[in-house]
């Protein structure tokens, strides 16, 4: 890969590199579509990353389909696909983490607390090992796309960062390789989280300002539904993830919820 990297770079081709898990969905090709835009080559990784899941997480079960998502990805565009073992990445006696002093003690960093470590880590592994000029990212995980944006401040990398819109079912439901998890019933409750959003967006356009109301009428939608459990419900400053009192200026909502097993995760921009 990195012999690759440097011939296309001293043949003045641009790399384009987008990060996966794999089980790739239109959420994945629009970020493929998008790397097109930007590269000459485009380097499409598929590696699930097992310092990011948590103890009881899903790593060992987490959906894959290598051969179908080598086809859907050169179609759509991919000239690359890197495929590491977990031994390529993480060998005998592995000891060094990127970690951020804030960014991950919000959100998903409270009930998943090494897997900004994780990402952090291996997007840092990956971007020494692909050489790309421009990396894409969806902004579906808007947390994660913050931790990305800091890290290539902080620590010099010479890539930028395009964040990407969160692609979605026909019914709104944002696109997740882990929504193969969830049951026929489960698959309709899921639909809460979108609509909890569009709820808040509402509200703001119909004039609320006030945080705790916004997100105590979106509770209420959610809490309907048996076996659904919120983890949480956040409205944010867009940059520092720090909480705001009202949404007098642009705030991002964030919101996790469990759907039975499943975790699932969504966000939106709430414009006053
Ligand atoms: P994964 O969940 O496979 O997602 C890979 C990329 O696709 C991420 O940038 C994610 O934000 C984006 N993505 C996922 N669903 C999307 C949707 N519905 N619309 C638009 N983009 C979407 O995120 C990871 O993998 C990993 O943490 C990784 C960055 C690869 C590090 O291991």
């Amino acid at each position: 890969m990195q012999t690759f990297a440097d011939q296309a770079r001293r043949q003045g081709r641009t790399i384009a590199f987008i990060p996966t898990m794999g089980f790739l969905h239109d959420g994945h090709l629009s970020l493929i579509r998008e790397g097109c835009r930007h590269g000459s080559e485009v380097v499409v990784s598929i590696f699930v990353n097992p310092t990011q899941f948590g103890p009881g997480e899903d790593l060992d079960t987490y959906p894959r389909a290598f051969e179908q998502d080598c086809e859907l990805a050169e179609k759509t565009g991919a000239t690359l696909i890197f495929h590491p073992t977990r031994e390529d990445l993480y060998g005998e006696n592995y000891q060094t983490f990127v970690t951020l002093e804030k960014l991950p003690f919000h959100l998903c960093g409270l009930s998943r607390p090494v897997f900004f470590r994780g990402v952090a880590t291996v997007v840092t592994k990956l971007f020494n090992i692909v050489k790309p000029h421009i990396a894409v990212f969806g902004e579906k995980d808007y947390q994660q796309l913050l931790v990305i944006r800091r890290m290539v401040r902080d620590l010099n990398f010479d890539i930028r960062i395009i964040g990407a819109p969160t692609v979605r079912e026909p019914d709104g439901l944002a696109m997740s390789s882990r929504n193969s998890y969830l049951s026929p019933d489960e698959r309709r409750r899921a639909l809460c989280l979108f609509q909890a959003l569009k709820r808040a967006e509402e509200m703001v356009r119909e004039g609320v300002r006030n945080v705790s109301e916004l997100i105590g009428a979106v509770r209420e939608l959610i809490d309907v539904h048996p076996d659904t459990v919120v983890d949480y419900i956040e409205i944010f400053d867009p940059e520092t993830i720090e909480p705001i009192a009202a949404v007098n200026s642009p705030a991002r909502m964030a919101l996790a919820v469990k759907i039975g097993k499943t975790r699932l995760i969504d966000n939106t921009l709430l414009t006053p």
